[in-house]
């Protein structure tokens, strides 16, 4: 149970939200995490070993007259209020500044409430990465600063004896609608859309997103990837250069799709490593845009 604190994927964000209000979130995590003790923890278990001690015939004090030592009732100092959590920087404090809707930014957020303007945009920069490759043709592209930061992970996973390659890179407009239309029709358009981006709303379609594979080809595409070598060391190390894993576990209701731990996206490394540092897990959250689990 410790380790999968949400079993189930019907179990909304929201549920969460509210559980975690309730304050028995709390509760989980402190029987969750034996080690690094809280103070207060900590404090309890001197005073519960000091009353042992106290206990142990061998080492009590010698019994004092009661109505000689203290009151018998001091009341308790009330506790001093928590101080506020300092507040979080916004990300327009980066010293860097890029456009949201600009699909050549970087931090172009694209979802299901926002369509790329123009709906057939196409980068201008496309290039192919010097990466092991899984896909060819345009699939095996990138705009040229995703491609850069491509390589320098991939090369960085291989000197961690991890080996990447790159399973689906760009997607033009016309091949995006025809990925959507393949699903719609062997799945039906409601299942489509919860895999499949329809055209226009693809970050494939902008060159700042692509889809590992692990070297040997398993598990890709599947929810298995995410145990797989290339995804654990990916989610690990991504933010290092610029990238994040745009459609984390459980957050569906927020960007749309279900965990995809294959498909990586980049932001620029001072953006990446700042949601890090944050635990903010999704664009929709640190940009401070609407959640957008499905279409408008
Ligand atoms: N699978 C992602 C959501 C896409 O089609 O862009
Ligand atoms: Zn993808």
């Amino acid at each position: 149970m410790c380790g999968e604190p949400f079993a189930k994927r019907d179990i909304s964000r929201r549920d969460i939200t509210r559980f975690l209000a309730a304050g028995a979130a709390l509760a989980g995590l402190a029987a969750c995490t034996p080690e690094s003790p809280s103070p207060a923890s900590s404090a309890s278990a001197s005073s519960a070993s000091a009353s042992a001690a106290s206990a142990d015939p061998a080492t009590a004090a010698p019994l004092q007259p009661a109505a000689a030592a203290e009151p018998a009732e001091v009341p308790e100092a009330p506790a001093a209020p928590e101080p506020p959590a300092a507040p979080q920087a916004p990300f327009n404090a980066l010293k860097t500044q890029h456009s949201i809707t600009d699909p050549a930014s970087p931090w172009v957020v694209v979802n299901k409430h926002r369509p790329l303007t123009p709906l057939e945009y196409a980068p201008a920069d496309l290039v192919q990465p010097n990466v092991r490759l899984a896909v060819g043709g345009e699939a095996a592209l990138l705009n040229r600063t995703t491609a850069s930061a491509a390589e320098q992970l991939f090369a960085a996973a291989a000197r961690d004896g991890v080996v990447l390659a790159l399973a689906s890179g760009y997607r033009s407009f016309a091949t995006q609608a025809a990925t959507y239309n393949g699903y719609a029709s062997s799945r039906g358009q409601a299942s489509a859309d919860t895999a499949s981006a329809r055209p226009g709303f693809s970050e494939h379609q902008t060159g700042w997103a692509f889809d590992i594979a692990d070297g040997g080809g398993a598990c890709s595409f599947l929810p298995c990837f995410a145990e797989q070598p290339a995804a654990v060391w990916a989610k690990a190390n991504a933010a290092t250069f610029g990238l994040v894993v745009r459609y984390p576990w459980m957050f569906h209701d927020i960007t749309g799709y279900y965990y995809e731990s294959w498909h990586l996206r980049y932001i620029g490394v001072e953006a990446a490593m700042d949601m890090t540092a944050k635990g903010i897990q999704t664009l929709e959250e640190y940009f401070g845009l609407e959640a957008a689990p499905g279409y408008v």
